[in-house]
């Protein structure tokens, strides 16, 4: 080894030892006639001490050197002089006298300060990841990431999972976005479809009978990206056979718990893992995704509104489409710019307009162009409901159902986020269940299955999926956090009967079917065990366990937000050679 210990790790108790270490300089001062560089590697930082009355060579090489460049120093460990002891650095007892120093590497200037925690364009810093990832902050990530990452395995491995890898090169299976392709020399014409998780997979391994099955599993779908989203990302994909949706959750629950409590910078709030249904989550958070650390409910008003003189609500209430509106503490005086801003948000998520109704902050009367429809009573009726006071915004939505839910979930977030709720830190999680097995917006007069295809509906609700499929339940299960779904999953079909079903109702004909899923419809007719599983993200719990607000701050070497490496310039242009091999024609779209 070039050095005998870390940069992290001297302290008092090895005053009058002789060391060596090795790292980067990350500061230097010239004192004139004393030069001190802090010296750091991935465990921290020492104060090297290069006195030319000690040693003139150590000094003159210190002189020498720069910001990051890479030095040996071997010299002995010392008190710091009195009073210039460092309380907020771990080894600030003490200091290295250098007697050696060797500079291993030299280093250009970098394009951005290493040791400073200021903000720097994310491109630069894509580009540079490397040095990006030198800081102290991205270096803490991936430490929380792997020591997550070691949790569960521990954790697994101690409740009887193996841990077995999937291939990569593998066929389409389809998670709802597109497939990343990789086309085929020695199979002209054919592909390969990255997986975009290893659903069908895991799915046959238990059908092979190894019942409980994890991996680290990367994933890979061409979508848009967005702070939670990469083009490739990391599961911890688990299946079980033999077991029913509340072992699942039991399991999870257990795991989270465990793991938040061991690595976790942000810590769990004190309530946890409600479950509430999806008809539930819509019709009080307006999202399957609710972030539960605020309130800020959505409340229905369609009886009181629906008989107001307020034509646009008595007429939606009449032809069944609902009135529900938020009551937002402290938003009353709200100016007329303020309201359009909420306007456009609303707008956005599907709305007509915005209606709304403030409470003075003094009196407690109600103001806004729709309150003249509404009688005295029905006014005090929707403050009671909403428990609304002095000083308070209502939003109301009216419309269909899905876009109510729309509307007031994006006001509900945006809400929280100006109230400052969404700033608090802690952990709070909840699972939503019982979701509807298809979602209620047809795909090209089809089905669409809300999580995936091989999720089985309610044993009770097989009978619909013959009269009325947009009613039957699913075993389907999303694990939620602060509002970013964190894990999905669900009990599986195990009947080749009834997953052939599902594949007619969401639009695959017989030879479809059989073309991209035999497999898996084979298999089934090989003693298929009942089982099911789950996939919790593991960059999105990272991220929300280092309190990072999107998931590239915990991901060594993320793409950009349009899906691009900006280190090594990837996705690239490849030589004529190459294509002719996979007898591939480029048609570029015109510029
Ligand atoms: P699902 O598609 O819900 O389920 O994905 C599971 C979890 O993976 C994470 N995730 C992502 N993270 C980062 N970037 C993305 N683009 C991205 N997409 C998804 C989320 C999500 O909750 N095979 C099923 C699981 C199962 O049924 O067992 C599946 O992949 O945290």
């Amino acid at each position: 080894m070039l050095k005998t210990h870390n940069c992290g790790e001297l302290r008092a108790a090895h005053i009058g030892q002789t060391v060596t270490l090795a790292g980067w300089v990350n500061r230097r001062r010239d004192m004139g006639g004393v030069i001190f560089v802090d010296l750091r590697d991935r465990d921290g930082k020492t104060q090297v001490v290069m006195d030319s009355g000690r040693s003139q060579a150590a000094f003159d090489t210190g002189d020498a050197v720069r910001p990051e460049y890479v030095v040996q120093v071997t010299g002995v460990v010392s008190p710091r002089p009195a009073g210039q002891e460092n309380p907020n650095m771990p080894t600030g007892a003490i200091e290295l006298l250098a007697d050696h120093v060797v500079v291993l590497n030299a280093a250009k200037t970098p394009p951005f300060v290493i040791d400073r925690d200021d903000e720097v364009e994310e491109r630069l810093r894509l580009k540079y990841r490397y040095l990006d990832l030198r800081r102290d902050r991205l270096q803490r990530n991936l430490i929380i990431r792997h020591r997550a990452i070691k949790f569960i395995r521990d954790f697994l491995d101690a409740r009887g999972f193996l841990e077995i890898e999937t291939p990569i090169l593998f066929k389409s299976t389809p998670e709802g976005a597109r497939d990343y392709l990789v086309p085929s020399r020695v199979h002209p014409g054919k592909f390969y479809a990255l997986p975009q998780s290893p659903q069908q997979l895991k799915q046959l391994l238990m059908v092979a009978g190894i019942e409980r099955y994890f991996q680290i599993a990367r994933c890979f779908r061409d979508e848009d990206q967005r702070a939670d989203r990469q083009p490739e990302f990391t599961q911890l994909d688990m299946e079980m056979s033999f077991i029913e949706r509340d072992d699942i959750l039991d399991l999870v629950e257990e795991l989270m718990l465990g793991m938040v409590k061991e690595v976790s910078l942000v810590p769990l709030a004190a309530e946890q893992f409600a479950r509430i249904s999806y008809r539930e989550a819509m019709e009080r958070f307006g999202t399957d995704r609710p972030d539960m650390r605020y309130g800020l409910e959505l409340v229905d008003l369609s009886d009181i509104a629906g008989a107001s003189a307020f034509k646009v609500f008595a007429e939606n209430v009449a032809a069944g489409r609902p009135v529900k509106a938020i009551c937002v503490p402290g938003c009353g005086s709200y100016s007329r710019k303020q309201i359009t801003e909420l306007e456009e948000i609303a707008k956005e998520a599907g709305a007509k307009g915005l209606a709304w109704m403030a409470l003075d902050p003094d009196s407690g009367e109600m103001r806004g162009f729709i309150t003249k429809f509404f009688t005295v009573e029905q006014l005090i009726a929707i403050t009671e409901r909403l428990a609304a006071r002095p000083g308070d915004l209502l939003l109301f939505a009216s419309d269909e159902r899905l876009i109510v839910y729309n509307v007031l979930g994006s006001l509900r977030e945006e809400m929280g986020r100006r109230l400052g709720y969404k700033d608090q830190k802690v952990l709070r999680f909840v699972w939503v269940i019982d979701f509807p097995l298809f979602e209620e917006v047809m795909e090209e007069g089809h089905y669409a299955p809300s999580h995936h295809m091989f999720t089985a509906p309610k044993r009770a609700h097989i009978p619909l999926l013959d009269s009325d499929p947009h009613a039957v339940l699913s075993e389907q299960y999303d694990l939620v956090c602060n509002g970013f779904e964190v894990a999905g999953g669900s009990i599986r079909i195990h009947e080749r009967a009834l997953q052939r079903k599902i594949m007619e109702l969401i639009g695959f004909s017989i030879e479809k079917a059989q073309d991209q899923f035999g497999h898996m419809l084979e298999a089934f007719e090989y003693g298929a065990p009942p089982h099911g599983g789950i996939a919790p993200g593991i960059d999105r719990l990272v991220a929300l366990m280092t309190g990072e607000p999107n998931i590239r701050e915990v991901m060594a070497f993320p793409k950009s937000q349009q899906a691009a490496d900006l280190m090594a310039d990837a996705p690239s242009t490849v030589e004529q050679r190459q294509l002719d091999d996979l007898h591939i024609a480029l048609a570029l779209p015109q510029k």
